[in-house]
């Protein structure tokens, strides 16, 4: 297992890289521009609640990996709750007709959103525990890039807002750090399953995929972000705090 994971984080490596993460770094766009891709964004992070509770999690299990697998989706499955929140507090609320808001989410321009879904779920549930696993790790690695990168942002808009943004901040990273396939004994464990050849050459292409897929979103969520214009409200409210701030 020991390769695989090494494959991951070079493969993370390569993924920190992307235009999007570049965008995010760029302190001379506005904060909420570079968080606008959120709205974007919320099929995969409301999906991925429904992945952690009804694909990757399989009770009861007398399997060791699935044991792992079912601990880290109850450490992930409501997170989502963080980001309607962060939603309401980046102004990215706004009221849309029940029909509209439809339309958008299924719409072209969200589409790999939606895809990711449904591809990481076909994955999921054609694998064995252990190639769950990977998929997971793989996940989980680009989890780690995008919210080193959101939490960043949310750091300086905090200067700004004074508000805490529980997905895209501190909080939501720290708890990724907590989980207890982390911990020292679940970590050792993993790092030394043995791998077949078989599950090998699986596990390599589906690290493939899964950062094939996380990219094409990537692309995604830039196009949406770099379309999107700072509403003047929210500079308003912006600008009328860092007033506040400065008096
Ligand atoms: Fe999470
Ligand atoms: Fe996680």
């Amino acid at each position: 297992m020991k390769n695989i994971l090494a494959l991951i984080e070079e493969k993370q490596q390569v993924y920190s890289q992307l235009p999007l993460f570049k965008f995010m770094r760029d302190q001379s766009i506005p904060p909420t521009k570079r968080l606008a891709f959120a709205p974007c964004a919320a099929s995969f992070i409301m999906s991925f609640a429904d992945l952690n509770k009804y694909v990757l999690r399989q009770e009861p299990t007398n399997d060791k990996i699935q044991a792992i697998l079912n601990q880290h989706t109850y450490e992930d499955d409501f997170h989502w709750q963080w980001f309607l929140e962060d939603m309401q507090k980046l102004g990215f609320n706004c009221s849309l007709p029940f029909n509209d808001s439809l339309r958008f989410l299924w719409s072209e321009k969200t589409k790999n959103s939606r895809l990711l879904t449904y591809q990481l779920y076909k994955d999921i549930t054609e694998s064995e525990p252990i190639e769950k696993l990977v998929v997971l790790e793989a996940i989980e690695a680009t989890a780690d890039v995008f919210l080193s990168v959101t939490k960043q942002v949310t750091d300086e808009l905090q200067l700004i807002t004074n508000q805490e943004y529980k997905y895209f901040g501190e909080h939501h990273s720290d708890r990724e750090k907590d989980h207890n396939a982390y911990s020292d004994d679940v970590n050792k464990f993993i790092e030394n399953i043995y791998i077949s050849e078989k599950t090998r050459q699986k596990s390599v292409d589906l690290i493939e995929k899964v950062f094939e897929l996380f990219t094409q979103w990537t692309y995604e969520l830039l196009a949406y972000a770099q379309s999107y214009q700072v509403s003047q409200a929210l500079n308003q409210q912006l600008n009328r705090e860092q007033l506040i701030e400065a008096v």
